[in-house]
Formats: C-alpha cells, structure tokens, sequence
C-alpha cells in the first residue's frame, strides 16, 4: 500500500509539510527553512492541529537556530530564548505550541557544553515530542475505539486527524481503528466554515483512508443530530482548562448543545499536552481572533457586500457539563473533570 505524504517531516537541515492551505486541490510539500517561514506556515495554517503545530514548533527552534549560524553558546541559548515567543506564541489558542517549544529549549539547554550538542539535543527531544503524541494517538485510538464500539454513525467538527497530529490523530483515530477492526463506519464531517477544514481536510484524509465520508453543512448538522442520525461525536482541543471546559474549533460547542438535546454522546479527544492545567476554567482561555477577510471570502472570492463587518474568532469553548468524556492516552476522564485531570496528569507526571 502506498505510505501517505506525512503532515511534518524533518529532512536533516530543513522540514518538510503539506501545505494544508491547498488542499484538497492540490498535494504541495513546501521546506521550511528559517523562522519566518515557520511563523508565517503557522499563521496562515499552511500546518494546523494543535499536536501537530507542537510538533512542528519544536523542529522549527532547529531552523531558527541554524539560520542564524551563531558563533558561541550564549548566542545561541539567547536566540532560543527569543524562540519561546517568536514561535511558541505565533498562535495563541493551541496550548501544545507553547508548551512543546518551552519542554524542547528547557530539555535541550539543560546541561549543554557546546553547539553542536546542543543542535542535537533540539532534534532528539522535538522527536521525542512527535513520537509521544504518535504514541497517544494510537492509546486515544484504542479507548476511543472501545466507547464508540455501537457507533456507526459518528459525527465530527474541523480537523483532529493524521493531518493535525504526528500520528493517526486524536477524534479520527477511534475512526481508523474502527475501519481496522472491519466495524460498519459512516462519519459525518461538518464543513468548518470559515476555512472548512471538516470539508477539505477531513473529508480528504478520510476518503483517502478508504471510510465512508459525508460533508455535512455547518448549518444543517444541528438538524440532522435532532432527527436521530448520529450516534455519536467526537472532536479534537486546542486547550483543556483544569475543570474540563474545552476550547476547539469554532462551531464546536454548538455541536455539543445538539448533542445534549438529543441524547447522544459527545466526546472530546486530546493528548494530555493539550491540558493547560493553569487555567481554572475555560473562560480564561484566549481565544484567537483571525482576519475578517476569511469570512469576507471563500478561496480569494468575495461573498459580503463590501464595506460590512464580519466576526472571526477561531475557537469556541464547550463547557465542561456538555462533555460526556475527554479520551486522553492517560484514560477515559469523565465528571468531575477537576479530579479526573489531575489524576491523569499526575500518572504522566504532568503536574
Ligand atoms: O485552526 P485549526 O485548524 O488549527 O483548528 C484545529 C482544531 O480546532 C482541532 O480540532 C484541534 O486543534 C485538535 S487537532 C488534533
């Protein structure tokens, strides 16, 4: 069978990502060689995911390191210092960017003697941050894949699949491991308007997988959870609070309020890197404003009158009493949520 193109791939002194703007249209793997590119492939969500964007802003501190060929230790501990900021926060929702970029200089500039091993530990621990989110990945597949065993019809929001992790993804991997076990599977993908990551990305990375996808409206799911056609959702986070309320893709929570009418479980996927154990609850999450011209277009096509505003905010958080689980590698959390996180972090020596 023929490998997919992986989202992220480091090739020795540059990485390699699908440019997820362009998809479905069109398979474009763009190198990222500098900061900037870095920043910039994160802003304009050419890499996206909150895994993922951890994954790839521990590889992007070796390219902003290497660019600016630094003659002494000091130098280069500064520039990684000035990283914590210039890439940890390009995106500000995503809790696993910053938290991936501050383990990987904290780890690698631990007892570090000269610059050619501090390189190589940058490298060795952002590896070690991909390969532990594959690893969670696969565990959230496992459980996730357990509850949703009497599910054939199961709903999702946005993107939290192979293309937004370093592994199968946190909602999608339930789905893979169904379609591997041979289960009858129809996942119902809302499009994610305004940059549709449900109709492009996980309506291709489905069909590509070979499971039945359905794209979805954002406006018709709600009707369509009402009338008795799904038995389930799952959706990935970009920030879980300490009580459990969860921020994700905006639209999320309005999915979860239907979910709650009808009586269906809804449930949220994330790696323990995703829980910011700081925040108390979700209120304090900062949640993303983005450019009022991707509500203004659709793929460089104006849609408003000119001269009318428009609201963009990224991320919406679904609180804590309309989630029925959080699948975490670390086990199945449920209500009281406080309790349940701080076990499961405790176990992964999170806090
Ligand atoms: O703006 P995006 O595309 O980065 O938003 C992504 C999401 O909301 C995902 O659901 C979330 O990051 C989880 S990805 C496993």
């Amino acid at each position: 069978m023929k490998r997919p193109t992986p989202p992220i791939e480091w090739a020795e002194d540059h990485i390699r990502i699908i440019d997820q703007t362009l998809l479905p249209t069109e398979v474009k793997v763009i190198e990222i060689r500098s900061a900037d590119q870095a920043v910039d492939a994160i802003q304009r969500l050419a890499i996206r995911g909150a895994p993922a964007l951890g994954a790839f802003g521990s590889l992007a501190l070796v390219v902003a390191l290497d660019e600016i060929e630094p003659e002494s230790l000091p130098q280069a501990v500064a520039r990684l210092q000035e990283c914590r900021t210039l890439i940890g926060d390009a995106r500000p929702t995503a809790v696993n960017l910053r938290w991936a970029v501050d383990r990987v200089i904290d780890e690698a500039t631990k007892n570090v003697s000269d610059l050619v091993s501090l390189r190589s530990a940058l490298i060795r621990e952002a590896q070690a941050v991909a390969a532990e989110d594959e690893a969670a990945c696969n565990e959230i597949g496992r459980l996730g894949h357990e509850l949703l065993r009497d599910a054939t019809v199961i709903g999702t929001h946005c993107n939290a699949g192979r293309l937004a992790t370093a592994g199968t993804g946190t909602a999608l991997a339930p789905m893979y491991a169904k379609a591997r076990a041979g289960e009858p599977l129809h996942v119902l993908a809302s499009e994610t308007r305004p940059l549709l990551q449900g109709a492009r990305l996980t309506a291709w990375e489905l069909d590509d997988a070979g499971i039945d996808v359905t794209v979805v409206p954002d406006g018709a799911m709600s009707s369509t959870v009402l009338s008795g056609q799904i038995d389930a959702y799952i959706v990935g986070a970009d920030r879980i609070a300490a009580n459990g309320d969860a921020a994700n893709k905006i639209g999320t929570v309005g999915h979860a309020l239907a979910a709650r009418e009808a009586g269906i479980p809804f449930y949220v996927a994330a790696p323990t890197s995703t829980i910011d154990f700081e925040l108390a609850s979700g209120e304090q999450i900062e949640i993303e404003q983005r450019d009022a011209d991707e509500v203004h277009e659709i793929q460089g096509s104006r849609l408003t009158p000119k001269g009318v505003g428009a609201l963009n905010p990224a991320f919406d958080v679904t609180p804590n009493h309309l989630i029925t689980a959080i699948i975490t590698e670390a086990g199945v959390l449920r209500a009281p949520f406080k309790d349940s996180i701080a076990e499961a972090l405790g176990q992964v020596g999170g806090i």
